[in-house]
């Protein structure tokens, strides 16, 4: 099995677009369409053709390119199947557990409901890579718009669970702000405050902080790090539950 290709590249303002192709095949999908047009024309660049898009939730900045690259590609559409009704051009809805197969490669969907109900990640098994769109960012996590962080912890568990060398390809470029804020909540982690020096000068040099690791994130993320004693104590919340001190930070962070 040859090892898959990956385009990244930016789409609007902070999205990530993202390509895998696996070049025996031929065969490309596309994690999410940000943007119809961009997505194409990376494609072309490259000569690749689009043959999938693997969307991970109905906002428009994730699924606004889906009609347009049908239409130029015939591609299939594969989504979550909570939000199948919001998902444009959708062939295949999918749920917790199910395997895909892209050009051989086996493809796990695991829900991870808390950005919005039905969000999916996309785990290439054999691969080691993780299409994590919004529910899990460098240093950071998704808003909670349609579930509660006792819905999100269990999700952001599912994906702490994954080997710690999986990569992590995430859907916005927030990483020095993320970096900013975790700061706050984690002062004294000499990991966090080495990696925010990192990005800062990556982004200074116009560079991309995609892909994480999970290990990295286990270590660095403040939203993955809720069970930390010293984190709880900064918060006051030494005995509260994991998703209250997850819900607590991601207040901060709403507000910050
Ligand atoms: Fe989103």
């Amino acid at each position: 099995m040859r090892s898959l290709e990956i385009a990244v590249f930016m789409c609007r303002s902070d999205n990530y677009g993202v390509l895998v192709h696996e070049p025996e095949s031929g065969k490309t999908v596309s994690i999410d369409a940000p943007d119809g047009e961009k997505v194409m024309a990376e494609a072309e660049q490259r000569g690749w053709t689009i043959t999938d898009i693997f969307t991970t939730h109905h906002h428009k900045d994730h699924v606004d390119g889906n009609l347009v690259i049908k239409e130029k590609y015939d591609c299939r559409i594969v989504g979550p199947i909570e939000e199948a009704v919001v998902i444009p051009g959708l062939d295949l809805a999918v749920f917790e557990g199910d395997e895909l197969e892209f050009a051989g490669h086996k493809v796990e969907v695991i829900e991870t409901p808390g950005h919005t109900a039905g969000h999916i990640c996309y785990h290439f098994v054999e691969d080691g890579l993780l299409f994590a769109a919004d529910t899990l960012f460098a240093m950071g996590c998704g808003r909670l718009f349609e579930r509660p962080a006792s819905d999100m912890w269990p999700s952001l568990q599912k994906l702490m669970a994954l080997p710690d060398e999986t990569e992590v390809y995430f859907g916005h470029e927030y990483t020095l702000a993320n970096a900013k804020f975790a700061l706050t909540i984690d002062p004294d982690n000499a990991v966090l405050k080495e990696r925010a020096e990192a990005v800062a000068e990556l982004r200074e040099a116009g560079g991309f902080t995609i892909p994480t690791t999970i290990g990295l994130e286990k270590k660095t993320n403040p939203f993955l790090r809720v069970a930390d004693p010293a984190i709880r104590k900064g918060l006051g919340m030494e005995d509260a539950s994991d998703a209250e001190v997850l819900a607590e930070i991601r207040k901060r962070k709403d507000n910050f």
